[in-house]
């Protein structure tokens, strides 16, 4: 087998890769809201007014852009006012998708809000469209983003918060076609437009009003939605109509939804299976963006992937309900696949959020029940690693003689790579999907001259590898010394189910 190259034109920027595509995704669900970020003002575990301080400092440093609450399925269920005023008095509720369990409404719209100070992460609210009121909806953008002495606004003073909120995501509904109202298309899309235009721009804050959109490849959802805009778009820009993006979700398991497969225990067949599963959402992207292509020339209208990530069978002996797994070097290769794939689409993708960060599904954080220790997961790491992507501008990479295996009725690439370029520093991701070997690439680096590089490796023996409180760092990047000069750029050596970052210094 030939060496694998990659040809980067680093003069030749691309779109701006949105820092909102590396977005994240909290829902009351199992121990993600409750013992994850909020373990409430008395507990021992160290907190600021609720809020586990080891979470945040933890998510300060992967720079969380924005974070989507209170779901999910839970947002359709979810009424803000029982989750605002003094918390001895708040109503509760059940959780019937999640465990059935009683939600005491203990984390409400004040400590979402604060929590995302905290984070200096923009708030991505998930409006009630299934079983709440259009007014409902209007009225939590009026209590959050008002100044004046508009009633809801004076409701937010009176619960202890002066200055409105900046709130610049704003959900319409959540998998309107199933938790979410179980919908059609057609009927879902004139819902959408009916909520979005009550959810209004108040007090100076402007929201980017986001539909919910298909579930994976149901591009049939997609085209109704573009097709309820009031305008194909001209030459002056975007279709009209009241909200500016719309959703996907898409989850990556090597099973069925019956039986998702272990989190932990996998042979190579389900190694490949979750990795052409994984690669297949750049197909996926390429199809919803076709669709509304044309509607939508020129791009004006966001796809925004608000749920994506690993769905696997819950951990032997906790709650079925609450959706907790295990995180290994598998997952992080699914992140850094699905990576790579939104900086290639770019153009078209502006947020994404992973399901979701702590304790719940393909998790950044997991915190122990019992003694409270915080482990940060492989897929985690793939975050910090790639910090250097936010809103740094797409390179096209152009990959040579990469070997492939058939899996899942597809033929996958054995390497994934994308790059970027902000200013004098450009940023390459390698991710070798080979579980047994590994392989060296050329990165072919044309247009401007290489002054020095630093790399970072991610990997381990065992690819289930994976973080736990008595070994917290099984999984943790190093620094990577195989990378040597070539004639056309640089040799990077990429060990077996490895994720390598290059960062390079331009001159
Ligand atoms: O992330 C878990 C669940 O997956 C969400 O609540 C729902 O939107 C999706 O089906």
């Amino acid at each position: 087998m030939s060496t694998t190259t990659a040809v980067i034109d680093l003069d030749l920027p691309g779109p701006v890769i949105s820092r909102h595509v590396y977005g994240h995704f909290a829902e009351h669900l199992g121990r993600c809201i409750y013992g994850g970020f909020w373990v409430g003002e008395g507990s021992p575990v160290a907190n600021v007014r609720g809020l586990r301080s080891d979470v945040v400092e933890a998510l300060r440093a992967i720079r969380v852009p924005n974070l989507r609450w209170p779901g999910g399925c839970f947002a359709d269920d979810y009424h803000w006012r029982d989750g605002i005023g003094p918390r001895d008095q708040r109503p509760r509720m059940v959780n019937s998708h999640w465990g059935d369990v009683v939600e005491d409404n203990s984390f409400g719209t004040h400590e979402f809000m604060e929590l995302c100070e905290l984070l200096d992460a923009d708030p991505y609210v998930s409006g009630n469209v299934g079983s709440g009121t259009v007014q409902e909806m209007s009225e939590w953008v009026e209590y959050l983003t008002r100044g004046d002495d508009s009633p809801m606004a004076a409701l937010r003073r009176a619960n202890g918060r002066d200055e409105p909120w900046r709130v610049p995501f704003w959900g319409i509904g959540n998998e309107a076609w199933g938790c979410g109202g179980n919908l059609r298309a057609e009927q879902f899309a004139s819902l959408a437009r009916q909520y979005a235009t009550y959810a209004r721009n108040q007090g100076g804050n402007a929201l980017y009003r986001v539909a919910a959109g298909a579930n994976a490849d149901d591009y049939t959802w997609t085209e109704a939605l573009m097709r309820s805009f009031d305008s194909l778009a001209d030459d002056a820009g975007a279709p009209a109509g009241p909200f500016q993006a719309l959703s996907v979700h898409y989850y990556t398991m090597s099973g069925s939804w019956g039986d998702k497969g272990s989190a932990t225990r996998f042979d190579t067949d389900e190694w490949y299976t979750t990795m052409a599963k994984a690669a297949f959402v750049d197909e996926l992207l390429t199809r919803h963006s076709t669709v509304m292509d044309r509607y939508d020339p020129h791009r004006k209208v966001g796809l925004v992937v608000d749920e994506w990530g690993t769905w696997w069978n819950v951990e032997p002996g906790t709650n079925p309900g609450f959706l907790y797994q295990q995180n290994t070097l598998r997952d992080a290769l699914v992140a850094s696949v699905h990576f790579d794939a939104f900086h290639r689409h770019a153009d078209r993708v502006v947020m994404a959020n992973i399901a979701q960060t702590v304790n719940v599904l393909q998790a950044m954080i997991l915190t122990d029940p019992e003694s409270g220790a915080l482990v940060l997961t492989p897929t985690y790491h793939v975050f910090a690693m790639n910090v250097g992507h936010h809103d740094a501008n797409a390179l096209a990479v152009h990959l040579r003689d990469v070997p492939t295996v058939e899996a899942a009725g597809r033929e996958l690439p054995l390497v994934s790579a994308s790059a970027s370029v902000k200013d004098d520093a450009a940023l390459v991701s390698l991710s070798n999907l080979d579980v047994a070997r590994d392989r060296t690439v050329v990165l072919d680096l044309r247009g401007r001259d290489v002054v020095g590089h630093e790399a970072r490796v991610l990997v381990a023996a065992d690819p289930a590898a994976h973080n736990t409180p008595e070994a917290p760092d099984a999984v943790a990047p190093a620094a990577h010394d195989g990378v040597r000069p070539h004639p056309r750029g640089l040799e990077v050596d990429l060990p077996a189910h490895a994720y390598v970052t290059v960062s390079l210094a331009l001159g």
